[in-house]
């Protein structure tokens, strides 16, 4: 092999430079009050998928700059959002210039999008994650433990549990307190994600107003609005991971996503929905984070893959993956 062969394929497989950003399912979301700063109180058991975007970093320029706008992202397949100033590559990648105070080159990503995106399945969160790690690397940044984690909860509240690099993990306060778990490797699931947009902030904004309860009429009785009722906001404890038995698992949680009124809200075919996928695939449907996507579980990848055949919803992206 010619040095120029040997560099171009070192240069491929080099890991610093390229990394994978996993999605994540919510098993269970219990929701408390909404604090102070807007954000609410949360508990979760996340758990990471193999299904994920990629993300490549290389250094565009040589002329080192303190720009915040210097980097560039080139997207494959749908854009996490129409605005780049609110891509939360370019965003971590600006927090971590500001945060190493000094000129760098600028940087030029480019993410293949393969996960859903405004699905609850936290894709533009583990892209910033990932968006860190590479930045750091190609402007050779040792970052601190503590440093991470605090440029990552500023980059959003699931970035701590994509920066935190483990497989499942029961997450708290507004996402920032990560307590590791061992991965449940042999489930399957089935992604089931509608075709609808929903951004958490509005999700998050319905559940407030369903919390609030219905406005007083003028007659000062409570208006009849037809919602579904508020959910309660004491929050019962989630069953620990020590059974991950898909079938008891999911039956057990398949009311514990505290944001299913609010998605319903906003989007009142859900129910009918989840009604005809579990009918279809014989088995309870969980709603993961903020929604739409709908997670069915299996004992395995192959029995998830198997299934994707009988998911029979009208424009809805179906992926067959497994924790990783
Ligand atoms: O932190 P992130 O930007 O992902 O949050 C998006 C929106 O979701 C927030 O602006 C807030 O409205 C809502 N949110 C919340 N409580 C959380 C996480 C998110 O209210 N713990």
């Amino acid at each position: 092999m010619s040095d120029g062969l040997r560099g171009l394929v070192r240069a491929k497989v080099d890991p610093g430079l390229r990394g994978l950003a996993r999605a994540k399912i919510n098993l269970g979301l219990r929701v408390g009050a909404r604090r102070p700063d807007g954000f609410h109180e949360l508990t979760s058991i996340f758990v990471r998928l193999a299904v994920a975007d990629e993300l490549s970093v290389s250094v565009a320029g040589v002329a080192p700059t303190t720009d915040p706008d210097a980097d560039m992202l080139a997207v494959v397949g749908p854009r996490p959002t129409p605005d780049p100033a609110d891509d939360l590559v370019l965003r971590a990648a600006a927090l971590l210039r500001s945060h190493a105070a000094r000129p760098l080159p600028a940087l030029a990503f480019r993410l293949v999008k393969r996960v859903p995106v405004a699905a609850g399945l936290g894709g533009g969160s583990a892209d910033a994650a990932a968006a860190l790690t590479l930045a750091a690397t190609a402007w050779g940044i040792e970052l601190d433990p503590s440093d991470r984690r605090a440029l990552a909860e500023r980059l959003g509240s699931d970035v701590p549990f994509f920066a935190a690099n483990v497989p499942a993990a029961r997450v708290e306060g507004r996402g920032e307190r990560i307590t590791p778990l061992s991965a449940p490797t042999r489930l399957g699931l089935l992604l089931v994600r509608p075709p609808i947009d929903l951004l958490t902030a509005e999700v998050f904004a319905a559940y407030d107003a369903l919390a609030a309860g219905p406005p007083p009429t003028s007659a000062g009785a409570p208006a009849d609005t037809g919602l579904a009722p508020a959910p309660r906001l004491e929050s019962a404890p989630l069953p620990g991971p020590g059974a991950w038995q898909p079938r008891e698992l999911a039956a057990s949680l398949r009311e514990a996503n505290d944001l299913w009124p609010a998605v319903a809200r906003l989007w009142p075919e859900l129910p009918t929905v989840r009604e005809r996928l579990e009918r279809d695939l014989g088995r309870p449907v969980l709603l993961t984070g903020s929604g739409p996507t709908l997670v069915a579980l299996y004992p395995s990848l192959v029995g998830a893959r198997e299934a994707a055949h009988r998911v029979n919803l009208p424009g809805a992206t179906v992926i067959a993956t497994r924790p990783a």
